[in-house]
């Protein structure tokens, strides 16, 4: 058999088995219409449908499409042109990249905040650099940490301990059984995105001090919108100074794009000067940096858009309540609506999306265990009542016209 068969063979095998399982990865392009957040023009060529409702984005505050932030995008743009022409270490460190690690060191009360080139690579960096460099490093991970923070570990030499999620109990038995003297990392979310759940921040931290452990936190999707400023679960539960990293994303409440991690000064400085992944890449453009900057300064005086973000997800659960609509009551702004199957989960997400102009990404494994397929709503500022009650008489009919509520 030649080479190019052998590949073939897997890769085609692969993909059919994903297919016949229904879980076949079907992107939805969309082209976003500056100033009407949360609507954009969709083009699915098999799907009768243009005008649609975003309901999964991650622009949790439709910073995205500010003003003040497009202004300050634009400005940069001419001022400083597209790229940045460099890494960070050759000619890519442009002023702004300063100011805004300055702005989100501040932002969370630590010393330094490092970016990215995505939240990704933040958890992958930050993590594998960590557990290459500290001799007999033990990391303690909860079982329902994202991608990134998994494939970090796995390219970090560190012994691994899963710990069951959000089990404050199971993570001290583990710490309890290693020898003391190892130096130990304990990697957690605060919100996690698919179910919505928080974690017990105060509990950890508790776990950790009383086992001298270091604790690393991904807040990815609670940085601007929980706590004073949005700064974060970590500083609205009172424990931002006992976490000794906040790992953060500038794609999502910051409408943006890029990572970060923040934590105290040597901590940070080894990263800039270990983390391959911040090391051997090109920077983040100026224009990027700017529109984050701009984010960051709308977030912190935004409590009136996280309020009335978290009055509509309440109004969202109230009305799906009403019509027994099965979703996950999380602590949250993350709505998981709950399917079950792969291949239902796919054709409710079409028909809302043919039929209601209704815009929902089916959830499948492996982002979520089998059975537990689901639709993540984020709602937003801006879907306020009349979006919702659109949503929930479009759920009640196709609840009907697939049985659901029997299954
Ligand atoms: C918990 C968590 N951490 C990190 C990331 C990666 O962030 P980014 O989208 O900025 O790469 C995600 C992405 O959704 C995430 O859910």
């Amino acid at each position: 058999m030649t080479a190019a068969r052998a590949f073939s063979d897997v890769m085609a095998s692969r993909l059919a088995s994903i297919r016949s399982e229904g879980r076949y990865r079907v992107f939805t392009p969309l082209q976003r219409r500056c100033g009407s957040f949360p609507q954009a023009a969709m083009f699915r060529a098999d799907i009768d449908a243009h005008d649609v409702t975003v309901w999964c984005s991650n622009d949790y505050l439709a910073l995205g499409q500010d003003r003040r932030l497009l202004d300050a995008m634009h400005a940069s743009l001419e001022e400083s042109g597209a790229g940045c022409g460099g890494t960070r270490n050759i000619s890519g460190t442009h002023r702004d990249h300063v100011r805004l690690e300055e702005d989100l060191a501040d932002y969370h009360g630590k010393e330094k905040a490092l970016l990215f080139s995505s939240g990704y690579v933040a958890n992958l960096t930050a993590l594998a650099t960590l557990g290459a460099h500290i001799e007999g490093l033990i990391v303690y991970s909860d079982e329902k940490n994202h991608n990134s923070i998994i494939e970090g570990l796995r390219l970090a030499r560190a012994d691994k301990r899963v710990f069951r999620h959000n089990d404050v109990q199971d993570l001290a038995r583990l710490l309890k059984s290693d020898d003391r003297a190892r130096p130990k990392l304990i990697v957690f979310e605060s919100v996690y995105s698919m179910d919505g759940d928080i974690a017990p921040l105060k509990d950890i931290v508790k776990v950790a001090q009383e086992h001298d452990a270091m604790t690393y936190l991904d807040e990815v999707h609670a940085v601007g919108l929980y706590g004073p400023q949005g700064a974060g679960v970590a500083v609205r539960e009172g424990v931002a100074s006992s976490i000794d990293l906040i790992q953060g994303t500038l794609a999502k409440a910051f409408g943006t794009f890029g990572g970060y991690v923040a934590g105290d000064g040597e901590t940070i400085d080894f990263l800039r000067s270990f983390g391959n992944g911040f090391i051997f890449t090109t920077a983040l453009p100026p224009v990027l940096i700017a529109g984050a900057r701009a984010a960051v300064k709308i977030v912190r005086d935004a409590e009136d858009l996280r309020v009335q973000q978290q009055n509509n997800v309440r109004l969202l659960k109230q009305r799906l309540r009403a019509k027994a609509i099965p979703f996950i009551d999380s602590a949250s702004h993350i709505v998981p609506v709950i399917i079950g199957e792969a291949s239902l989960c796919r054709k409710v997400s079409d028909a809302l999306l043919e039929d209601y102009g209704l815009y929902m990404q089916p959830i499948n494994y492996p982002t979520v265990a089998r059975g537990s397929e689901r639709l993540r709503l984020t709602p937003s500022p801006l879907h306020d009542e009349g979006p919702i009650e659109t949503l929930v008489a479009a759920f009640e009919e196709l609840w009907t016209r697939f049985h659901l509520h029997q299954s």
